[in-house]
């Protein structure tokens, strides 16, 4: 989308998005940058890498960037105390940043479970429990109030063989979100809370996902598999990261300020077969 469509509806916004510097994190940092709003990325990179550098110069000055694992308390310490400072408030909290694992269920390793719903289960709840109290002040500006959005996935909604810790972790994701959204409304907390589901989306995460399959041996090429996970997929493609931070934006603006609690699929029909 070229800045010549703005409509800056996202004016006077501020938002933050974890794993903000590839893929669906980054998408969505683009476009809320071209609807007008203040975005603060986090994702593991060191601040002056050029990953982080690069985005950040590319992005311009309505974005900036803290190096913070969503793991760590610390960090989100860390993080919520720039935003005040930077910012004094925060209107939008994308929970983001995610990783995945497969493997038959007989042979995940506890690490490897425990690492996973650490970063897309823990990460989630200790941003949501960091931001609350900034968000909660900077919601009555808002109509519909402030906007966690936690992006879940057609794995938070289905089962899939070899995929039980990812499907576990998203599971926790959608029920967290519907239980944090009931509980700031029926305490009139100008904050709402959805989830995101998207289907399979060309980011560096499906890449490399991919890329690990093709070394066991299960295809030849990752191509291969993007073929035939479209191939499953009624409207015949993959997604563009952009198509889903469309639905991020969404989530994000006052043409959504009467939901909470609910869940946006956006999978290409994947899971209404
Ligand atoms: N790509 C897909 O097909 C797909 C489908 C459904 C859901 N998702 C979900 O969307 C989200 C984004 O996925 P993506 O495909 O854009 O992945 P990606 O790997 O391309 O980008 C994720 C970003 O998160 C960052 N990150 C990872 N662990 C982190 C941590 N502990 N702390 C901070 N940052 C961390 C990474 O450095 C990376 O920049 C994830 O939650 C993923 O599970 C992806």
């Amino acid at each position: 989308m070229s800045m010549g469509q703005q409509d800056g509806r996202l004016k006077g916004r501020v938002a933050f998005v974890t794993g903000g510097l590839r893929g669906i994190g980054l998408a969505t940092v683009e476009r809320y940058l071209v609807e007008g709003a203040s975005v603060v990325i986090s994702d593991l990179d060191a601040a002056d890498s050029p990953a982080a550098a690069g985005v950040i110069e590319r992005l311009g000055p309505s974005a900036s960037y803290i190096a913070a694992n969503v793991t760590e308390e610390g960090d989100w310490k860390r993080a919520s105390d720039l935003v005040r400072e930077r910012h004094g408030k925060l209107h939008i909290l994308v929970n983001n940043a995610g990783t995945d694992l497969t493997g038959p269920v007989e042979a995940l390793a506890l690490a490897d479970w425990r690492k996973i719903m650490a970063i897309n289960v823990d990460g989630v709840f200790l941003g949501t429990r960091q931001f609350v109290p900034l968000m909660a002040e900077s919601g009555v500006e808002v109509r519909g109030g402030a906007s966690i959005i936690n992006v879940s996935s057609i794995m938070g909604l289905v089962g899939y063989a070899d995929t039980s810790a990812y499907n576990a972790s998203k599971g926790a994701v959608r029920l967290f979100t519907k239980a944090i959204a009931v509980e700031f409304a029926t305490k009139k907390m100008p904050i709402r809370a959805n989830s995101i589901h998207p289907g399979f989306v060309l980011t560096p995460l499906l890449h490399a996902g991919f890329q690990r399959w093709v070394d066991k041996g299960f295809a030849e090429k990752p191509q291969d598999l993007i073929d035939t996970m479209a191939a499953t997929t009624p409207v015949g493609r993959l997604a563009d990261p952009a198509e889903i931070a469309g639905a991020a934006y969404f989530l994000a603006s006052d043409d959504s300020s009467y939901m909470t609690g609910t869940e946006v699929v956006v999978d290409g029909g994947w899971t209404a077969q």
